[in-house]
């Protein structure tokens, strides 16, 4: 029997998702479930490292499920699973911090940016957080992680972390590789399409996300800004915000830039801008509409969430426990 590759990804569910995070990434992992073992968290432990409201994060948890659920993660193919509830993340954590330097960690930039921005609370979680990310990976020896730009260097520092584990104490961990998509489209905020769309944008009309309603979707594109020029033409370089809406036009239809500039041309900003609304709340709609049946039923949920757990823990018990014997522990009674 031919083995399957394991892909591991996580996801914080600090927000609800934009249609950034769907069509560069979440999208993608609904493809992937077919070819390979996609092992998928929603990683509260990890949003904890800046300061949560309790109440609200527990309810962001469970959204953030429910939510991937519904953007095509389906729990009978893939372990999907909340970080928490697996003691195992924890009991790595431990195990590789012993085996990650000070130094590789005070240069990772995300520390460097999260301390600027909350310097009343720079604790130790948020300098130890790409250890947390490396447990997360090396517990399901993941030979792919589906990652962005920005995570590069954590998964960077995961590999070097294995690659030292392995080193230091046999060969042992699987040594991940980023996983590039293929259509892991890149989606930037429709106020400046110079700057990547993200979930902590503070001007509402930036990102589009996955639970608005059709109008806020049609009248953020309407407000989107553009150039001064009218043809529907990709040049990211000089029209970053008309190729940002192309590629979301492309994204959700799949027609070709090509296809784009021939069926627009001669119609001005005003008419794509509206087609780009119409087709992403149509692309939208039926996501919505899986979210909020799932969101209502608490035991479906809470019956997905157990199983995926099972699944998980069946794997990082294993690594867990060999990593143990290897560093030199008893053997549990
Ligand atoms: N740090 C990642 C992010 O903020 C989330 C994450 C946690 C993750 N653990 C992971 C991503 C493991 C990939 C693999 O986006």
């Amino acid at each position: 029997m031919e083995t399957k590759k394991t892909i591991f990804s996580g996801i914080q569910p600090t927000a609800v998702f934009t249609l950034g995070n769907f069509l560069g990434a979440i999208k993608n992992w609904g493809a992937l479930q077919d070819s390979f073992d996609c092992v998928y968290s929603i990683v509260d432990m990890h949003a904890i490292t800046v300061r949560q409201d309790a109440a609200k994060l527990r309810e962001q948890t469970l959204k953030s499920y429910a939510l991937t659920m519904a953007c095509g993660i389906d729990p009978e193919k893939s372990a999907l699973f909340i970080q928490s509830h697996n003691p195992h993340h924890a009991e790595m954590n431990w195990i590789l911090s012993c085996n990650t330097q000070f130094g590789e960690l005070s240069r990772m930039t995300q520390f460097k940016d999260k301390s600027e921005k909350h310097p009343d609370d720079i604790n130790a979680g948020l300098f130890t957080y790409p250890v947390l990310m490396a447990g997360d990976i090396l517990l399901y020896q993941a030979d792919l992680v589906p990652i962005g730009i920005d995570q590069k260097q954590h998964l960077e520092l995961a590999r070097n972390v294995a690659e030292r584990f392995n080193f230091r104490y046999g060969d042992f961990f699987t040594v991940p590789e980023p996983y590039i998509g293929e259509t892991g489209a890149k989606i930037m905020s429709l106020q400046d399409p110079t700057k990547k769309m993200s979930k902590s944008d503070d001007n509402p009309n930036a990102s589009v996300y996955i639970l608005d309603d059709r109008n806020s979707i049609i009248n953020k594109f309407k407000r989107a800004v553009t150039d001064s020029e009218t043809e529907v033409r990709f040049d990211a370089e000089k029209k970053p915000g008309i190729s940002n809406l192309m590629t979301i036009f492309s994204a959700c239809t799949g027609k070709s830039f090509d296809e784009i500039e021939k069926t627009f041309s001669g119609h001005g900003y005003g008419d794509f801008k509206s087609a780009v609304g119409e087709t992403v709340a149509d692309c939208l709609k039926p996501i919505q509409d899986k979210y909020n049946s799932f969101i209502k039923d608490r035991d479906y949920l809470k019956n997905c969430y157990t199983e995926g757990l099972k699944k998980a823990m069946k794997i990082s018990g294993k690594t867990l426990s060999k990593a143990y014997r290897k560093v030199g522990f008893v053997d549990k009674p």
